[in-house]
């Protein structure tokens, strides 16, 4: 590199500092708008830390319980509903797979088997995929959106008010639902295809295992 060159940049870098830096730490453009007398709009400032307002967490015996969830099959759990006579909002009783007694509702615990995605197997359709409220159009011309269209059944192909009874009449083991979603060794018994429709036969036969439901009093304690 030539001296001359040097010597540009070297006073090229030296100006810069001798001006760039007042400029930085004078200016009043630093961090507002206040020298170009444009009014910026007022941002309020979101705080990072939420003010902490609940109250400070009891521990020992002043301490809330903890929210124990029981747990079941899928199959089984709509089994016991079933079984109960499937009450619409009154809570029903089952047996948990740790032989708890266990309370759990149609709204809580069994309408999101029909009505949500992914709980019988990562990737599931919701029932209501296929089986929706306007059941002139819907597959089997069945409603599993909402409880009167679970107890008006199946094959409304004109509307009706009931179709065939999917419950079994209350029976779990007469129950087509029981039929479509229950698998014996990944296939079906009834030589339909398993419910929800596209099922893989690594999904075990009763569904998936759950948390649902809240043990009753005296069996809340028992936790294993
Ligand atoms: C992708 C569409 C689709 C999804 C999702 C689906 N089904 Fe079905 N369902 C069908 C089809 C198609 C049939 C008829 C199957 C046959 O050929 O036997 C059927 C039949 C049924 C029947 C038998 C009705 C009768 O009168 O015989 C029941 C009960 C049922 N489905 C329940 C369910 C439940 C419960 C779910 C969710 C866990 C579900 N389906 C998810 C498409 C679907």
């Amino acid at each position: 590199m030539k001296l001359r060159t040097i010597l540009l940049i070297s006073f090229g870098i030296l100006l810069m500092l001798a001006v760039g830096f007042p400029l930085a730490v004078f200016s009043r453009c630093q961090t507002n708008n206040t020298c170009t007398g444009i009014a910026e709009p007022l941002i309020t400032p979101i705080p990072t830390i939420i003010a902490a307002t609940l109250p400070v967490p009891q521990v020992g015996a002043g301490a809330a319980p903890v929210a124990v969830k029981c747990q079941i099959t899928a199959v089984e759990l709509i089994g016991a509903w079933v079984s109960a006579g499937s009450p619409e909002t009154d809570p029903f009783n089952f047996t948990d797979l740790q032989g708890r007694t266990c309370a759990a509702t149609f709204g809580d615990d069994v309408q999101r088997l029909f009505v949500e995605a992914n709980i019988w197997y990562n990737g599931a359709s919701a029932c209501t995929t296929c089986h929706y409220a306007d059941v002139i159009k819907a597959t089997q011309n069945m409603d599993l959106s909402s409880y009167a269209g679970m107890l008006a059944g199946s094959q409304r192909k004109n509307g009706e008010a009931k179709g065939n009874d999917i419950l079994g009449g209350g029976v779990w083991d007469n129950a087509i639902l029981r039929q479509m979603l229950q698998a014996q060794g990944g296939q079906s018994s009834i030589n339909r295809p398993l419910m929800p429709l596209g099922r893989p036969s690594d999904v075990p036969d009763n569904g998936p295992t759950l948390y649902a439901g809240t043990p009753l009093a005296a069996d809340a304690t028992s936790v294993p």
